[in-house]
């Protein structure tokens, strides 16, 4: 089973409960996810493995550690992905960037493709899903199951917000993958919104409601 590390840092915390209030700017928004994917990307790649290697400080020679094992990549679901992808960067600037685009059936809320771009050499690469929000889990199954047919082995899901149902599902679907989160929430509500949750993030980082 999949190993789900939920957040305990204060600035996370901070930063999601002004995302949360729903008078948050669309700009202030926006950098929030950017800031709070940050975070997350520090701890979420803290088991990184590293070697020693040989450098020559200004003063003398000697090992250090750098990163070493696969190359990474970040794929955000779009479109509220794609919010967290600055942040990642800016902690991981060599990553390669895919791009899986979903979105959400209103009605039945099953995930619809719509959109698809990977590096050609994803299935070598560490991979980082990242989207705000894990609801159902429906679209987080897809995109995962999308990246195993494209090869990739190693594979973690990163989510500002879940639901307990989205955890389960992913967990259930994909035991192999690890899930980071900044906050699991109480569950679900009719439409799928997670309650209390943030409201619908894509919206919010994009102005588009
Ligand atoms: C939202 C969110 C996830 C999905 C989560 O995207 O960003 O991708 O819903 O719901 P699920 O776990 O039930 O699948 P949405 O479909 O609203 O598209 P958008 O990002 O383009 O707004
Ligand atoms: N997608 C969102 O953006 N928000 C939710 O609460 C659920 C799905």
């Amino acid at each position: 089973m999949g190993k789900v590390t939920v957040y305990d840092h204060p600035l996370i915390h901070h930063k999601l409960t002004i995302l949360r209030n729903k008078d948050t700017s669309v700009k202030d928004f926006r950098e929030l996810i950017g800031e709070i994917a940050m975070f997350m990307c520090y701890e979420a790649t803290r088991d990184l493995p590293t070697e020693e290697i040989e450098v020559e400080t200004p003063v003398a020679p000697g090992k250090f550690r750098a990163l070493s094992g696969k190359m990474l990549a970040v794929v955000p679901i779009l479109r509220a992905g794609l919010g967290m992808v600055d942040g990642m960067i800016a902690m991981i600037p060599s990553a390669k960037i895919g791009h899986i685009g979903l979105y959400r059936d209103p009605d039945t809320l099953e995930p619809v493709e719509y959109y698809c771009k990977l590096p050609t050499d994803i299935s070598e690469r560490e991979v980082f899903v990242v989207d705000p929000m894990l609801a159902t889990g429906g679209s987080a199954s897809a995109a995962i199951t999308f990246l195993k047919e494209h090869g990739c082995k190693s594979i973690r899901l990163m989510n500002i917000i879940a639901a307990p149902e989205g955890i389960a599902v992913v967990q259930q679907q994909h035991p192999d993958v690890d899930i980071y989160v900044a906050a699991v929430d109480e569950c679900l509500n009719d439409h799928g919104y997670i309650v209390p949750g943030l409201g619908d993030a894509g919206d919010r980082i994009f102005g588009t409601k």
